[in-house]
């Protein structure tokens, strides 16, 4: 595990973006991104150091979605879209999103059916490159909650979480689907998530109770990107 710690997040989402446009973007890569707040930073950072002449060739999967319209403020895919994808030249046909719009139950089946036929399988399930994840300051990551950990921690499907606090259902990548990439990255900023994150890297407390405690890929590739205010606890 590779902890790396910057001074803000801007520092932050600048060298992820780095190394994402020198590993990842232009070559046939598979890379499973998150929704939230923080990959805003981190697109922002790559359309800094990039422009229209950079031919985006990986392919762009999701973590998770919101069931929601691609159109709603809530949308993962919407977000990208508007901070992202328009802005970069990638074709159409490199982006596959969670059709939030659809029944979750559905589109839960019909996501797991597109990866496995979009995605390289390692053993039966599909291997991405590069899984980028999030995580809340309740130790969820992608749509996988405390709440719902037992429920959801061994499965090779795609998964029905619940926002816990709104009720809202969510399409997730399951922890297996996850811990079969070759490569995972967590990227926090901020101290809202400085005790979860102490607690997990650490493994003390109760990190045990956390979905992102269990984020752990098969060839033990995991990096984390975080900020002074994230580490703080950690770095302390
Ligand atoms: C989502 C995400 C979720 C997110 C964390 C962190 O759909 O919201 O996939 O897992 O990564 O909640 O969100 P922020 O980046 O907004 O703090």
């Amino acid at each position: 595990m590779n902890v790396n710690i910057f001074k803000d997040n801007t520092e932050c989402n600048r060298k992820l973006a780095e190394y994402l446009i020198n590993e990842y973007l232009t070559e046939d890569k598979n890379i499973a991104i998150s929704g939230g707040s923080t990959p805003i930073g981190l697109f922002n950072e790559v359309l800094k150091l990039t422009n229209k002449d950079l031919k985006i060739k990986s392919r762009i999967f999701w973590v998770d979605e919101r069931c929601v319209k691609p159109t709603s403020g809530e949308s993962n895919y919407g977000s990208a879209h508007k901070n992202f994808l328009s802005k970069m030249n990638i074709p159409k046909e490199n982006i596959f999103r969670i059709k939030g719009e659809k029944k979750p139950s559905e589109e839960a089946q019909s996501y797991t059916r597109l990866l496995s036929k979009e995605v390289d399988l390692v053993g039966n399930l599909p291997s991405f490159d590069l899984c980028i994840l999030g995580i809340g300051g309740d130790g969820h990551t992608a749509s996988i909650f405390p709440h719902e950990l037992d429920k959801l921690i061994n499965i090779n499907h795609c998964v029905v979480g619940t926002n816990p606090d709104s009720g809202q259902k969510r399409v997730s990548l399951s922890l297996n689907q996850i811990n079969n990439s070759k490569e995972v990255i967590i990227h926090a900023c901020g101290s809202g998530k400085r005790e979860v994150i102490d607690e997990i890297i650490s493994k003390k407390g109760r990190y045990l109770e956390y979905p992102a405690s269990h984020v752990k890929p098969l060839n033990k590739k995991l990096s984390w990107y975080l900020d002074f205010g994230s580490a703080e606890n950690f770095m302390n």
